[in-house]
């Protein structure tokens, strides 16, 4: 959306340009070959260059040029264009196809042995190219990294691919492209080429680019895939993700989720054709709304699929109630069974209402490491309700391990009505209601191993109806689990 709007902006400042010269003609079909001198670029056409307006061409004809780029070399292409009806379209070694209309020195990193450029011209437009061949560096010292099944993803980041890097699977390696956080870096996701095995040698299958506008996952046909920067030094901090494609083959769908303005986004799933999935990576983010049909179901997990660390699931039902919510792990997956889902996040908790123990709330207070086993699982937060309220908590025993303690306060203001620190040799499980105004959860590991602490919180409006009938529903069970 912004990408068009911004396209939009320079289209409209180009077209207050095409006036000047005489259209050209560009002459039926072309072989260009890289130059003697390699310092040298390739200008069309060629009494143009990049400090001169964008020369016009002529509308009613058609043109290719195909270029050459020999093997261990690679050809920058940089690409002025405007057209209204006339098309420009560019076809790469690996046959991916990019229509281009406007254009403002766009750069594309082309490899061997040949790319095209075609031009349907049907009324005046303006392009103007140039292409510069460059070696490709000689001397790599590959690095190596291995993605495992029933694992974290592994993150890398554009910048991390500069001597090439070789990634081995137990299976099959899944990769996950997503777009720089800044916006002018874009392009250069193009920089980083993937090959499906395991050394630049292997087939060459594309850039990250290319995976990243297919919204969905590459996954290698072997074991190994490898990825390459042509341009080293180029921290453009785009991140990757790579996976055991075990872990991912059950989804039908499987998108990344960015977003570009991280306080007001959206991401939505569709899996009409079988479950979809989507992940997003750090910061903390905020669920605001789910919108999906009554019989859907989205679950979210913490860093993979496996029910240890499964953090809720979303029908449309709930998601009224246990709305606004915190997710602050690596990494959540998201698997929508059936139809479509649209998911709202905000990266902000103000704007979120995280905070807010508004009537009827339902949510829970997780460490970002939950369900996965780690020291590090600590975790503190607090909600506020504006008026006093019946509040509700229960939390998972397993995490009481070893030195572990969980302390849960609910407090009237300043005036504590329950403290309660839980320990593994203490009281291990257990729904606790009490009057307040404010709930604080705080876990400390000290040192132990653990899965992490789970909290689930309700608050209810004090005397409402609906709340005594939850308190009396609760006191039924608490009454149970100690007649037992
Ligand atoms: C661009 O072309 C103009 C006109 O031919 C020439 O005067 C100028 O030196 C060229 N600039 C570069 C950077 O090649
Ligand atoms: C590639 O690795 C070699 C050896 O570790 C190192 O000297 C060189 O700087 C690296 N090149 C790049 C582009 O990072
Ligand atoms: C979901 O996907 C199906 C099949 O690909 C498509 O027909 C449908 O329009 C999509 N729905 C939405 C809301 O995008
Ligand atoms: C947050 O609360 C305010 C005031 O109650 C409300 O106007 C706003 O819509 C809420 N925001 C979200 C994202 O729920
Ligand atoms: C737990 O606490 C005891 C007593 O302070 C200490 O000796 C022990 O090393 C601690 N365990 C861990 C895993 O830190």
């Amino acid at each position: 959306m912004l990408f068009r709007f911004l396209n939009l902006l320079i289209f409209y400042s180009l077209a207050a340009q095409v006036v000047s010269d005489d259209p050209y003609n560009c002459a039926g079909t072309q072989t260009i070959n890289p130059p003697v001198d390699t310092t040298k670029s390739w200008f069309y056409p060629a009494n143009w260059n990049d400090t001169l307006p964008t020369p016009q061409f002529a509308g009613n004809q058609n043109c290719v040029w195909t270029i050459n780029v020999p093997k261990g070399w690679f050809a920058s292409w940089t690409v002025t264009s405007n057209t209204r009806s006339s098309v420009i379209k560019m076809t790469d070694s690996t046959g991916y196809v990019t229509t281009l209309t406007v254009a403002s020195e766009d750069l594309y990193f082309l490899m061997d042995p040949s790319f095209k450029v075609e031009l349907q011209a049907s009324d005046v437009g303006q392009l103007g190219m140039q292409v510069t061949w460059t070696q490709v560096n000689p001397k790599l010292y590959p690095s190596t990294s291995k993605v495992h099944q029933n694992s974290l993803p592994l993150s890398l980041f554009g910048g991390d691919f500069d001597n090439s890097t070789v990634i081995t699977a137990d299976t099959q390696v899944s990769l996950l492209a997503f777009p720089s956080n800044i916006l002018d870096f874009l392009p250069y996701l193009r920089v980083t080429q993937v090959y499906d095995g395991d050394s630049i040698n292997a087939k060459h299958v594309g850039n990250l680019y290319q995976i990243m506008d297919s919204r969905t996952n590459f996954v290698s046909s072997g074991k190994s895939l490898t990825l390459f920067s042509l341009f080293p030094g180029l921290n453009t901090h785009n991140l990757v993700l790579l996976q055991d494609y075990s872990d991912v083959k059950q989804f039908k769908s499987y998108q990344p989720i960015y977003c570009v303005l991280p306080i007001n986004c959206a991401a939505s799933l569709n899996a009409t054709q079988g479950n979809a999935a989507a992940i997003r990576y750090w910061p903390t983010f905020y669920i605001t709304r789910i919108d999906m049909a009554t019989d859907n179901k989205l679950s979210v997990y913490n860093g993979y699929l496996g029910d240890a660390h499964k953090l809720t699931d979303y029908t449309s039902a709930n998601s009224k109630t246990d709305l606004p919510q915190k997710f602050n792990g690596k990494f959540t997956v998201f698997v929508l069974d059936k139809g479509t889902a649209t998911i709202m996040f905000s990266g902000n908790p103000q704007s979120a209402n995280w905070t807010a123990g508004f009537d009827g709330r339902n949510g829970f207070l997780a460490s970002a490491n939950y369900g996965l086993m780690s020291k590090e699982q600590s975790l503190t937060d607090q909600i506020f309700s504006s008026s006093l309220s019946d509040i509700t908590y229960s939390f998972n025993s397993a995490s009481l391990l070893g030195n572990a303690t969980l302390t849960v306060l609910i407090k009237d203001g300043q005036k504590v009505s329950q403290d309660n620190t839980y320990t593994a040799s203490g009281a291990k499980s257990g729904t606790v209601t009490s009057t307040g105004t404010s709930l604080t959860v705080m876990y400390e590991t000290s040192g132990t191993v653990t899965s992490g602490p789970y909290v689930r919180f309700t608050f209810v409006k004090h005397n409402s109806a609906i709340g005594s009938g939850i308190l009396l529903a609760v006191g039924i069970s608490l009454w149970r689990m100690l007649a037992i």
